[in-house]
């Protein structure tokens, strides 16, 4: 009976598995912080994307860890930079594989900033060109979405302008948040002065979260997301409402690393929290979930 009236359920369908790239041959080098997850060199990538298709998901996102960095994050936008070599071996070995990249310049930066900086502050409108130039190189390699996550003002416009008849995936409510911790780590991309307050939004403000929405979805979003998404289930609920747009929402690196750590010492029934926290994100209004426990969630559903 339960069965028959419930209201939200979870599939494979419903998750994108986040995945860090680096260089190198054979490297699959776990993450401290973020246990069960790792960072892959381009091979063996492509072998875990195979072992995620089979789990039913169809979708993953990419985030690169560049050979070297600097203060213009040229690595972000170079031909044969570490996402760019990633997005076409997926799509060689998987095209059905729906590929999303992160674009953004803090992992590509020697000072772990979104954007290039005048002084010690990002000068917004002198990245919107330097972000254009991103995601442009990951759609000619073959992205199927991109998903500008730096929060500068016009950045998908200056995106739609760039790339007409691509996907864009927009972080266009994405708070300053203490829970990007372990991914700082995993990504190699703290800032090494300040913080993202600057562009990032007040995690006391929800008016604003709707504003933001409504000028990325005028600039041309196709998608839009909440992130993070469990501190953030009303956020997701009012844009849902309000604006009815395929949404996505970022169960962020803090949010897996609290349960794995609390799931590590029994503190709770892992396997439970995961599916609990899951529902609760998708039954907010969230379409789909970009989470690091794609791949083990979807095995335990089907
Ligand atoms: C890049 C970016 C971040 C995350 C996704 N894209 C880090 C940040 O803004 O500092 C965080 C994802 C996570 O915590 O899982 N700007």
């Amino acid at each position: 009976m339960r069965k028959l009236v419930r209201e939200t359920q979870l599939s494979p369908d419903d998750f994108v598995m986040p995945y860090f790239v680096r260089p190198g041959k054979g490297v699959r080098q776990p993450i401290a912080s973020m246990p069960g997850q790792f960072q892959f060199s381009v091979d063996e990538l492509v072998k875990e994307a195979r072992g995620l298709a089979k789990t039913g998901v169809g979708s993953l996102i990419l985030f690169g860890i560049p050979a070297s960095k600097d203060a213009k994050g040229s690595g972000g936008w170079a031909k044969n930079g570490i996402v760019q070599q990633a997005v076409r071996a997926l799509k060689d070995a998987l095209p059905e594989l729906v590929v999303i990249t992160d674009v953004c310049m803090c992992e590509y930066t020697d000072h772990g900033h979104c954007g290039i900086l005048k002084g010690r502050e990002v000068d917004n409108d002198a990245t919107l060109p330097i972000l254009q130039k991103i995601a442009v190189s990951h759609a000619e390699a073959g992205a199927d979405v991109v998903a500008p996550s730096g929060m500068m003002d016009g950045v998908v416009a200056a995106l739609r302008s760039a790339l007409p008849k691509a996907t864009i995936l927009s972080y266009a409510a994405k708070y300053a948040s203490a829970f990007y911790g372990p991914f700082r780590q995993a990504a190699e991309s703290a800032p090494s002065f300040g913080d993202r307050q600057a562009y990032q939004m007040d995690v006391a403000n929800a008016d604003e979260a709707v504003r933001e929405i409504d000028l990325d979805l005028r600039e041309g979003a196709d998608i839009i997301m909440v992130k993070p998404a469990l501190a953030y289930l009303d956020i997701i609920r009012r844009a849902k409402e309000k604006f009815g747009c395929p949404m996505a929402a970022y169960n962020v690196s803090g949010e897996y690393a609290m349960i794995k750590a609390a799931g590590e010492r029994g503190w709770i029934d892992e396997k439970k929290v995961i599916l609990e926290v899951l529902t609760s994100i998708k039954r907010a209004g969230s379409d789909f979930i970009l989470t690091y426990f794609a791949r083990g969630a979807a095995q335990w559903i089907t």
